[in-house]
């Protein structure tokens, strides 16, 4: 970003990054070096070795400690026939995530059928010294609202939206492509056909669910009513890990709050397949309100759901921006 280059901001990020890692020491008790604090120096100055194309990369030879502890690209952010056997803690603690029915259908079978509808091939683990990939994470707070981001977040390679995010009529703001959309069956809505449905499972019946809404649509309800059939592109259907979503809570979230927001988990994904992470619509906007873009009822607040820890979420999302891990993009 421009700003960084004034001195006065500098000062200001320096300053904001030391107020916030100082909270996170106290309120985390995270074990920490001291070459932590040195690093901290460093911001805003991309100093290392760059391990991708991009003018900037999320990997660096030279690592920040505290990156380096939590951050693991060998573990597979995406479910493929190769990897879908889950250890018997990941498996119970999945399990455990949502209320279920009294006989959850069997792990294996749905698996294996789920893979008979999906193709299950799409990696993105190869990264390396000639790959740029550029990404957008769009979240959904009303701080998009006349921030004309659109040009911007289209002119990424991957387009990461989430939930109900619509683009049509907000298109200035919120730009036009979609190459992802990230979301769970209470939360679905219909796809364009070269858009990929990126479903989060949180329990088996989830796995299920797209199952039948890509197929019989049978399955009209899960903890709520759901959509029985969606409109998306089969072939482009992903399935986050639960392997993954697991780490992301007990390394990054150190197991705060219940399970990780689909912000969280989102830009998790995204930080693991990307070399360039540019975030969009996280957070209030500037009157403070917390708010969909697409709704005017600040009733609807999202931020304090009870299940997530935010204000750890927001701590972990403040220090990946602190330490050039990702660019954050505040709207108005
Ligand atoms: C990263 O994950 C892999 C696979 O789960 C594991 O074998 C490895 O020990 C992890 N590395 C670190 C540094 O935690
Ligand atoms: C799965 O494993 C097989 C055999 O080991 C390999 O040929 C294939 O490329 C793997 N698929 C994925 C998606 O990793
Ligand atoms: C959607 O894309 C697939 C290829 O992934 C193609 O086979 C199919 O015909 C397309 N459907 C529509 C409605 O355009």
């Amino acid at each position: 970003m421009m700003i960084l280059k004034q001195p006065k901001s500098r000062l200001f990020t320096v300053l904001f990054c030391l107020t916030t890692i100082t909270i996170l020491l106290f309120s985390y008790n995270y074990s920490i070096t001291s070459s932590y604090f040195f690093k901290l120096w460093q911001v805003g100055t991309p100093v290392s070795k760059s391990l991708c194309a991009c003018s900037q990369c999320i990997s660096v030879e030279d690592e920040d400690p505290w990156f380096m502890e939590l951050f693991n690209k060998s573990i597979p952010p995406l479910m493929s026939p190769n990897n879908t056997m889950l250890s018997e803690k990941t498996y119970k603690w999945w399990q455990g995530l949502q209320t279920r029915r009294k006989t959850p259908a069997n792990y294996k079978e749905v698996v294996q059928r789920l893979f008979q509808v999906i193709p299950g091939e799409k990696h993105y683990m190869d990264s390396g010294p000639n790959r740029c990939r550029t990404c957008a994470v769009v979240g959904n707070s009303a701080n998009l609202k006349g921030s004309h981001y659109g040009a911007l977040i289209d002119s990424n390679d991957f387009v990461i939206r989430m939930n109900k995010a619509p683009t049509l009529g907000y298109e200035k703001d919120v730009g036009r492509r979609t190459t992802h959309h990230v979301m769970y069956p209470e939360s679905a809505t219909d796809l364009q056909n070269d858009t990929h449905l990126l479903l989060i499972p949180f329990k088996i019946l989830d796995l299920e669910w797209i199952i039948s809404a890509l197929t019989t649509g049978t399955i009209k309800r899960t903890r709520m009513p759901v959509m029985a059939k969606i409109k998306a592109n089969k072939n482009k259907v992903l399935i986050y890990s639960p392997t993954f979503f697991k780490y992301v809570y007990d390394f990054w979230l150190k197991g705060h709050g219940l399970y990780p927001s689909t912000g969280f988990l989102t830009l998790m994904f995204a930080i693991h397949i990307c070399d360039e992470v540019n975030v969009f619509g996280f957070g209030a906007d500037k009157g403070g309100n917390w708010q969909h873009y697409w709704e005017n009822n600040l009733l609807h607040g999202f931020h304090h759901t009870g299940q997530h820890d935010g204000n750890h979420e927001y701590i972990v999302t403040m220090l990946l921006a602190c330490k050039n891990k990702i660019k954050m993009f505040k709207g108005r």
